[in-house]
C-alpha cells in the first residue's frame, strides 16, 4: 500500500471533515533513554468498530504505522512498534537519538470527526564514561604536572570535579579546560593527595570516574630533639630527628665526619669525647630532596652555670637549620 496516497486521503479526509485538533495524546513532551521503549498512550475509548484509518507519523512526513484494512509499517519500524488498533496507543521500542522528534497521530473513525494528537519525544543516550587512565608516573610536590581527563560518551549536560567530596574550583593550581573535560594541576601539591571525582551527567543518567592521586613531598625541615635537655657527663642521653615526608624519610646523623645511620642516636653514657656539633640529614628516595639540621650537645653543668632558662635558651638557638 502507498504510504503517501493513503497520507494525502486522510488529509483531504481531514480538511473536508471536522478537525478538532484535540490532542488525544495523554503526555505531549516524553524524554526517554536510547535502548529504551515509550508508549504514547492515546485517551480514545476503545469501540466495538475499529477505525477507518489511523496513521502514525514522524516529524510530519515519515510513516511509522498506518492501519486501514492493513498495517503498513514504514521502513526502521519494523519489529520496533506495537499498535494497539483500539486505540491507537502505540509502542515504540529500542529507541536511538534519531527517534527524537514529533510524532503525530491521526485517527479517522466511522461516520464521527478525526480525532489528532502529537508528542515530541526526546531520546538521550546515557551518558558513560569512557575508560580513562590516572596518572601512573610519581608525582613529586612542585615539580610534576598533571592532567585528569574525562572523556564520556552520549549528551553530556555538566561535568563536575570533586576531591574528597569537595566540589573543585579553579584556582592558581587547578584550571580546567576543554569544557571540564580536563582538569589540570600545575603543579601538585601533598594536599592533592586523596580522591578525584569526575561525574557527568544529564538529565536523567550520570556516571563517575575516579582517580586517587598521591603525591609524595619532603622531607620538610627536620625536628630535633634531645633527651633529657639538661644532660650531663655520664648521663644518658638521645637525640631524635624527625622530619614529614612521604614516603618516610631516611635519616642520618654526621658526627666529627661519621655517620650513623638511624633518626635515633643514643648514648649510653655521655663523655667529653660525644661533644660537638650533630647534624641530622633526612632524605626522600622517591624526592630526590634532603634536609639537614644540626644540633650541639654540650654539657650543661660546664656550659651553663647559670639559670635554668638561660640553659634551655642555650640549647633553643644551637639549633639551626643547614641547607644542603
Ligand atoms: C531491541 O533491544 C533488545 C534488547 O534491548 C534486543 O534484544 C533486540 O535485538 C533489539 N531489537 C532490534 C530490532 O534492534
Ligand atoms: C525531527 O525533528 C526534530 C526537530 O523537530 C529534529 O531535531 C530531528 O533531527 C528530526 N529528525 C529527523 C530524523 O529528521
Ligand atoms: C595539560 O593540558 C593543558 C591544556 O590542554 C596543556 O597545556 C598542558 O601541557 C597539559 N599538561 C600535561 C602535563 O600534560
Ligand atoms: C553525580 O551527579 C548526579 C547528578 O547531579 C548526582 O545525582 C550524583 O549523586 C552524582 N554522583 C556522585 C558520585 O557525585
Amino acid at each position: 500500500m502507498n504510504y503517501t496516497f493513503l497520507r494525502s486521503t486522510i488529509l483531504v479526509l481531514l480538511s473536508s471533515g471536522l478537525c478538532h485538533g484535540t490532542g488525544v495524546l495523554t503526555v505531549d513532551s516524553i524524554r526517554r533513554a536510547a535502548g529504551e521503549s515509550v508508549t504514547f498512550t492515546t485517551s480514545v475509548t476503545p469501540t466495538a468498530e475499529p477505525f477507518l484509518a489511523l496513521t502514525w507519523s514522524f516529524n510530519g512526513t515519515t510513516n511509522v504505522v498506518t492501519s486501514t484494512s492493513v498495517d503498513v509499517v514504514g521502513q526502521g519500524y519494523e519489529n520496533r512498534i506495537s499498535l494497539d488498533r483500539l486505540t491507537g496507543s502505540l509502542v515504540l521500542r529500542n529507541l536511538t537519538e534519531k527517534d527524537t522528534g514529533e510524532y503525530e497521530l491521526i485517527i479517522i473513525p466511522y461516520g464521527a470527526p478525526q480525532i489528532q494528537g502529537t508528542a515530541k519525544l526526546v531520546v538521550l543516550t546515557k551518558v558513560s564514561i569512557l575508560p580513562t587512565a590516572c596518572p601512573t608516573e610519581d608525582l613529586i610536590e612542585g615539580k610534576t604536572s598533571v592532567n585528569l581527563t574525562c572523556d564520556a560518551s552520549g549528551v553530556v549536560v555538566t561535568r563536575v570535579w570533586t576531591k574528597d567530596g569537595q566540589p573543585l574550583a579553579s584556582g592558581h593550581r587547578f584550571s580546567f579546560h576543554d569544557g571540564n573535560r580536563v582538569l589540570s594541576i600545575s603543579p601538585v601539591d601533598r594536599k592533592d593527595t586523596g580522591e578525584f571525582l569526575c561525574n557527568v551527567s544529564n538529565d536523567f543518567s550520570f556516571d563517575t570516574a575516579k582517580c586517587n592521586l598521591k603525591v609524595y613531598y619532603g622531607p620538610d625541615r627536620p625536628d630535633l630533639s634531645q633527651k633529657p635537655i639538661g644532660a650531663e657527663l655520664e648521663d644518658s642521653v638521645t637525640l631524635i630527628c624527625s622530619a614529614d615526608s612521604l614516603p618516610k624519610a631516611d635519616f642520618v646523623w654526621t658526627f666529627n665526619n661519621k655517620k650513623i645511620y638511624g633518626s635515633r642516636l643514643y648514648i649510653h653514657e655521655m663523655e667529653w669525647w660525644h661533644l660537638g656539633r650533630y647534624t641530622c640529614t633526612a632524605t626522600n628516595a622517591i624526592t630526590g630532596l634532603e634536609a639537614s639540621v644540626f644540633h650541639t650537645l654540650s654539657d650543661s653543668s660546664t656550659s651553663i652555670s647559670g639559670s635554668m632558662s638561660m640553659m634551655v635558651c642555650t640549647v633553643l638557638t644551637s639549633v639551626g637549620l643547614m641547607l644542603v
